[in-house]
C-alpha cells in the first residue's frame, strides 16, 4: 500500500537548513495498522505530509495506494484519507456542513447516507448541527477522522489521532480505528508519541528519530530486541515479593537460610543447562532469568526445576516495555525527548 525509498526533506530557514527527514524507506502492506513513533521534531508529520502529496520531497520516491507520488499526485489524493495533526475544521461551520462539503468535493455517491453511516460509527450522532468550535476535543477529533474517511479511502493517514484526549476517549478512538480496518479493510498509517498507543493498536511500529528510522518491527519483536523476557522464580520457602536483584542483606540472608543453599544450587545447575536461558542471577531464594521467548520457555523451565526436585513458590514473566526499546535504540527516554 505504501512503498517509499530514500524519502528526504530539507527546509531552508533564516537560520540555516533543517534536515527534517533524512532518507526514510518504508513499506506498508494492505490492511496493516502501522505506527510511526518518535519524539517531537523527529520528522513524523513531515514524512506524512510528503506521503500525502502536501509537501514535495527533496529526494526519494514513493508509490502510495498504487500511484506514484511525483508522477501522479492527484491519483494518490483520490485514494487516501488524511487527518492532520491539528485537524482542519472551521470552528464557525457546523459539523454537518464540513462533512457535506468534503463528500461533495470527492464526488461521493449518496453523501447523506455515507455521512449518516460515518456519524453512527464514530459516535457523532446528534452533534451534526453544532459548529465545530463547540465540540469537545474528543468529538472534534472523531469529526476530523470522519472527514478523512468520507470518500471511503483504502489508505488513511492519521497524524497523532489521540493527542490531547482523555484515556477513555483515546480507548474509544482506538476501537474506531480497529473497526475501520476490520470492517472495511482500511490500511492505517498513524503517528504517535504514545508507546502504549503504538503497542495497543499497531501491527508494526517504525521508530523515527532525527529524521531517520532507527528501529522497526512488531511491538513484540521490538521488545524482544531489548534484552529478552525476564522470568522471576521464587523458590519455596523464600519470602514472597523479594525484589529481584535488589534485596537487602537481611532478606537475602533470611531467604538463603530458609530455602537452603542446596535448593538454590540445584536450581542454578538445572537452569544453566537450559537452552532458553541467556542469563541467570540469584538473589537469596529468587532467580531472575533472561530468556529469548518467555511464553515458549516457561513450561520447559518449570519442568527442568521439577526434575531437579526444586519446589517453586511463585513464577512471574515480564516483557520489556516499548520505553525500554526506545531507550535502547536512541539512547534516551521518549519522555525526556518529548
Ligand atoms: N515548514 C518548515 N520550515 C522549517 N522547519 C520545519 C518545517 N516543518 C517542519 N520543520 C522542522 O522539521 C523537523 C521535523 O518536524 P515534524 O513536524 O516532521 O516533526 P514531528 O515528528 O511531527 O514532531 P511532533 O511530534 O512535534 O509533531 C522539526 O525540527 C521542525 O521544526
Ligand atoms: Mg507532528
Amino acid at each position: 500500500m505504501i512503498e517509499a525509498s530514500g524519502l528526504a526533506r530539507t527546509f531552508t530557514t533564516k537560520h540555516g537548513t533543517v534536515e527534517a527527514v533524512r532518507g526514510v524507506d518504508l513499506s506498508v502492506a494492505p490492511g496493516e495498522i502501522v505506527g510511526f513513533l518518535g519524539p517531537n521534531g523527529a520528522g513524523k508529520s513531515t514524512t506524512l505530509r510528503m506521503l500525502t502529496t502536501l509537501l514535495a520531497p527533496t529526494a526519494g520516491a514513493a508509490v502510495v495506494a498504487g500511484h506514484d507520488l511525483r508522477a501522479d499526485p492527484a491519483g494518490v489524493r483520490r485514494r487516501i484519507g488524511y487527518v492532520a495533526q491539528g485537524g482542519g475544521t472551521d470552528p464557525a461551520v457546523p459539523a454537518a456542513e464540513e462533512l457535506d462539503l468534503q463528500a461533495r468535493l470527492y464526488g461521493v455517491d449518496d453523501p447523506a447516507g455515507r455521512i449518516a453511516g460515518l456519524c453512527a460509527r464514530l459516535d457523532l450522532e446528534g452533534l451534526a448541527d453544532r459548529p465545530c468550535g463547540a465540540l469537545s476535543g474528543g468529538q472534534r477529533r472523531r469529526l476530523d477522522i470522519a472527514l478523512g474517511l468520507v470518500h471511503g479511502p483504502p489508505l488513511v493517514f492519521l497524524d497523532e489521532p489521540t493527542t490531547g484526549l482523555d484515556p477513555q476517549s483515546r480507548g474509544n478512538l482506538w476501537d474506531h480505528i480497529r473497526r475501520m480496518r476490520a470492517e472495511d479493510g482500511t490500511t492505517v498509517f498513524l503517528t504517535t508519541h504514545y508507546l502504549d498507543e503504538a503497542d495497543a493498536l499497531c501491527d508494526r511500529i517504525l521508530i523515527i528519530d532525527h529524521g531517520r528510522i532507527v528501529a522497526e518491527g512488531t511491538p513484540a519483536e521490538l521488545k524482544r530486541r531489548v534484552s529478552g523476557d525476564v522470568v522471576t522464580l521464587t523458590l519455596a520457602g523464600a519470602p514472597l515479593g523479594l525484589p529481584a536483584g535488589a534485596a537487602d542483606m537481611a532478606a537475602e540472608a533470611e531467604a538463603a537460610g530458609a530455602v537452603g543453599g542446596d535448593a538454590v544450587a540445584r536450581a542454578r545447575a538445572a537452569l544453566s543447562r537450559h537452552p532458553a536461558v541467556r542469563e541467570a542471577t540469584v538473589t537469596g531464594g529468587t532467580l531472575r532469568l533472561t530468556v529469548d521467548d518467555g511464553d515458549q520457555a516457561l513450561m520447559g523451565l518449570v519442568r527442568a526445576l521439577d526434575a531437579a526436585g526444586v519446589e517453586l513458590e511463585s513464577l512471574h514473566l515480564a516483557r520489556p516495555s516499548l520505553d525500554d526499546v526506545f531507550l535502547t535504540v536512541t539512547g534516551r527516554s521518549l519522555r525526556d525527548a518529548a
